[in-house]
């Protein structure tokens, strides 16, 4: 179906599209608003260029998809906004936040639906996201190994993302975002979702496991889990299920964390690259 007050444009075959038409620091009526709904289902990242807002702002636009998570592990959040992160790397700083192919907080017993992130400083070069359909990631995989995930559950966990001491360990101490260190034990929680979920709107099926959180295969050791996983981990980043997004000052990114990966490029060393992230609460994977 056309949309009729929006444009929508793919940036890619696979997954991510621009979105014009659309100012995002005033008010968006509903009928636009089902648009960009619908757009976000379709392409499963949705970009918005040239935006000028303030957090109320996006926030605001955050709402018009769910309740607004403050995240227990990260720090800084803005004090006077604990649903915003800020995503920042600096000059000095070999760190960047979300350097690993991840769907968002899925040790968490609902992980978030989706994050949205605004840029408000750039590197004159790289920083790029790189953003992947775990729709495709399924459906390309053999009607036989489909039949083998159908009833596996996976375990994840922020360990080793989250914990202090792996970070420290892998960039030294400088680094702008912390991890709560009263929180570390929360972090090492485990939680099994399904392998395969199936998206509450769409209803169609994506593979729920990712590099970042997910440790090892319910009722399976680590090492037993190891050769399946590094195997759909590896298929999921084929580049054909792929877009890659050049952001500058005032884009956002909207992505669909049930059934979307993203992978921020840590090539700008010596540059700061500023955001704000506002992170809209999800539902059980079934
Ligand atoms: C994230 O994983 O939320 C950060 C993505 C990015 O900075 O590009």
């Amino acid at each position: 179906m056309a949309h009729a007050r929006i444009g929508v444009h793919p940036i890619a075959g696979a997954i991510g599209a621009e979105i014009t038409g659309i100012d995002l620091s005033r008010p968006m009526d509903d009928e636009t608003f089902a648009e960009v709904r619908r757009a976000f289902n379709q392409h499963l990242v949705i970009f918005f260029r040239d935006q000028v807002i303030t957090p109320e702002q996006h926030k605001a636009f955050g709402r018009r998809f769910g309740d607004l998570d403050v995240d227990r592990f990260v720090l800084p959040g803005m004090p006077e906004h604990p649903e915003i992160i800020v995503v920042k790397k600096t000059e000095g700083e070999r760190y960047a936040f979300g350097n690993v192919w991840h769907a968002d907080v899925t040790f968490y017993e609902k992980p978030v639906l989706g994050s949205m992130l605004y840029a408000l400083e750039v590197p004159p070069h790289g920083g790029d996201t790189l953003f992947a359909n775990m729709y495709l990631a399924y459906e390309t995989l053999s009607e036989g190994l489909k039949r083998s995930l159908a009833d596996l559950r996976a375990v994840h966990s922020a360990i080793g993302a989250y914990d202090s001491s792996a970070i420290k360990d892998r960039f030294g101490p400088e680094r702008s975002i912390q991890i709560r260190r009263d929180r570390e034990d929360e972090a090492r929680r485990e939680m099994s979702h399904p392998v395969v979920r199936t998206h509450p709107e769409t209803g169609r099926k994506s593979l729920f496991v990712d590099r970042a959180y997910t440790k090892r295969l319910d009722g399976m050791t680590a090492e037993e889990s190891r050769p399946l996983l590094e195997y759909l981990w590896t298929h999921q980043e084929k580049p054909e299920f792929t877009c890659r997004f050049r952001w500058q000052k005032g884009s956002l990114a909207f992505w669909d964390n049930r059934c979307a990966h993203h992978y921020a490029n840590n090539d700008y060393h010596g540059f700061v690259r500023l955001m704000h992230r506002v992170t809209v609460c999800g539902d059980t994977p079934r």
